[in-house]
């Protein structure tokens, strides 16, 4: 069902000193920062030949990764995206199978203009999954 991983997102306490490490250090092609208000985030994009990678970095008052660089200073891992091509079918046969979708159930605009729904981490070893339909 899942397809290709579509990004690797990580919070990052210094967003400008992680965008400097992947530009200048690990040779990435890194864009400027944008803020995604209805997310609570500051996204910089990192396009690599295969994937990507979101630096995630809180914007406003009660951001959800607001938590988790509490809990994680130094930055880390905070969700991996897999496409899929039917978000509701992916939601639908996760449901059935027991697994919990965050908020709603009803998918979201996500980041990149396209209907997202996250899975709770607890359902899937430890790992908090977003899909997005592609
Ligand atoms: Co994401």
């Amino acid at each position: 069902m899942i397809g290709r991983l579509n990004h690797v997102a990580i919070a990052v306490p210094d967003l400008a000193a992680a965008s400097a490490q992947y530009r200048d250090t690990l040779g990435a092609k890194v864009g400027p920062p944008q803020d995604e208000p209805d997310h609570g985030v500051t996204v910089v994009f990192i396009e690599l030949p295969n994937t990507k990678i979101e630096l995630l970095h809180p914007l406003g008052a009660g951001s959800p990764i607001a938590g988790f660089l509490e809990k994680n200073p130094s930055g880390g891992i905070h969700h991996v995206c897999y496409e899929v091509d039917d978000i509701r079918a992916a939601r639908d046969r996760l449901q059935a199978a027991g697994a919990r979708v965050l908020g709603n159930g009803e998918p979201k605009i996500g980041a990149h203009g396209k209907p997202v729904l996250f899975l709770h981490p607890k359902d899937f070893t430890g790992t908090l999954v977003e899909l997005e339909e592609v």
